[in-house]
């Protein structure tokens, strides 16, 4: 029996590319940049699977493409690039990476977090660009305290959690705003469920953790960002479109909030013309939040155990649409 076919769309980690190398018959797309849409619509014509990023387009035109592919195994947790209905309707499987992310990616937020409020950004190009001359100011780069503070949570799913529960060591009140009650978090580290508005009018902190679906896109907009303290601030690590980037600019240069921290945008990568680059009080980032050498290779290692499961007839351990299982 030939080995089932796998395209690869870039170079994954090592440890999660050994195994799909010696399991399958694979071809890897071998540059630092995304393939070209072109380019996969033309793999795919005769492959099993397709091991994804979050990067990748995959539609109904590239499913069109696709007579063999039986699974399209992504690297992310998120897989709004995927257009899974059409997958699902396909009789394609789809599955992504969770929980082995949750941590590294909780501690990113917190890490954007401080540094927005500690001005860590700013104060580093102070001393490397040979602008302190003063030894000791007391009103030098003025932030604002992390202990004791109100953090706002916006989705407490896996990752949402992992940041309210670091908050308890900064001694924080912790709310959070859900579509479902998190009763175990409540019970845990004692945050209250609110509404999104109360969320919003009563954070120091709002850090942003929901997928980006329909009902998420641009659900921070200019008029919940008016409802935000003057002083507060908005670390988004999840997707870059749940926030309007429009009205965030217009929210910072106005004074409606005090500043933000970004990894993620509604362009990616986002135009070095963005506006909000030319923000002090914006500290951002490349989409990195998982970006750790061992969360990174325990992502590709899991592509690989879902596309060797699938091959062997199990159920890929982290199926996103288990409805395809009915079909
Ligand atoms: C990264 O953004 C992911 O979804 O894993």
């Amino acid at each position: 029996m030939p080995k089932p076919k796998v395209y690869v769309t870039r170079k994954l980690p090592e440890r999660g590319l050994k195994i799909i190398k010696e399991s399958f018959d694979a071809e890897v797309w071998p540059e630092y940049s995304p393939p070209p849409k072109e380019v996969i619509i033309k793999k795919v014509r005769d492959v099993d699977a397709l091991a994804s990023l979050l990067s990748d387009k995959i539609d109904a035109e590239v499913f069109d493409a696709a007579p063999r592919l039986k699974i399209v195994a992504q690297m992310a947790v998120g897989f709004d690039n995927i257009d899974v209905k059409e997958a699902t309707r396909r009789g394609i499987c789809v599955t992504n990476t969770p929980g082995v992310l949750t941590e590294t990616t909780a501690d990113f937020a917190w890490t954007l977090l401080m540094a927005v409020a500690r001005r860590v950004v700013e104060a580093d190009k102070y001393v490397h660009n040979g602008k302190w001359k003063v030894g000791w100011h007391p009103s030098m780069l003025l932030g604002r305290d992390v202990y004791g503070a109100t953090i706002g949570v916006v989705g407490a799913g896996r990752i949402g959690s992992a940041v309210a529960r670091r908050a308890r060591g900064f001694n924080m009140r912790i709310i959070y705003y859900d579509v479902v009650a998190r009763p175990e978090l409540e019970k845990e580290i004692g945050a209250k469920r609110v509404d999104l508005e109360t969320l919003l009018s009563e954070s120091d902190f709002v850090s942003v953790h929901v997928p980006l679906i329909k009902s998420t896109y641009h659900l921070i907009n200019a008029e919940k960002l008016k409802l935000m303290k003057k002083t507060a601030y908005i670390i988004n690590n999840s997707r870059g479109p749940v926030v309007d980037e429009k009205a965030l600019y217009k929210a910072l240069t106005e004074g409606w909030i005090a500043g933000a921290a970004l990894d993620v945008f509604e362009q990616e990568p986002t135009p070095a013309d963005n506006p909000l680059l030319t923000l002090d009080n914006v500290v951002v980032a490349p989409h990195i939040s998982s970006s750790s050498h061992e969360t990174r290779s325990r992502m590709a290692e899991m592509v690989a155990e879902n596309l060797v499961a699938f091959f062997e007839g199990r159920i890929p351990p982290n199926l996103v649409n288990r409805e395809v299982l009915k079909l």
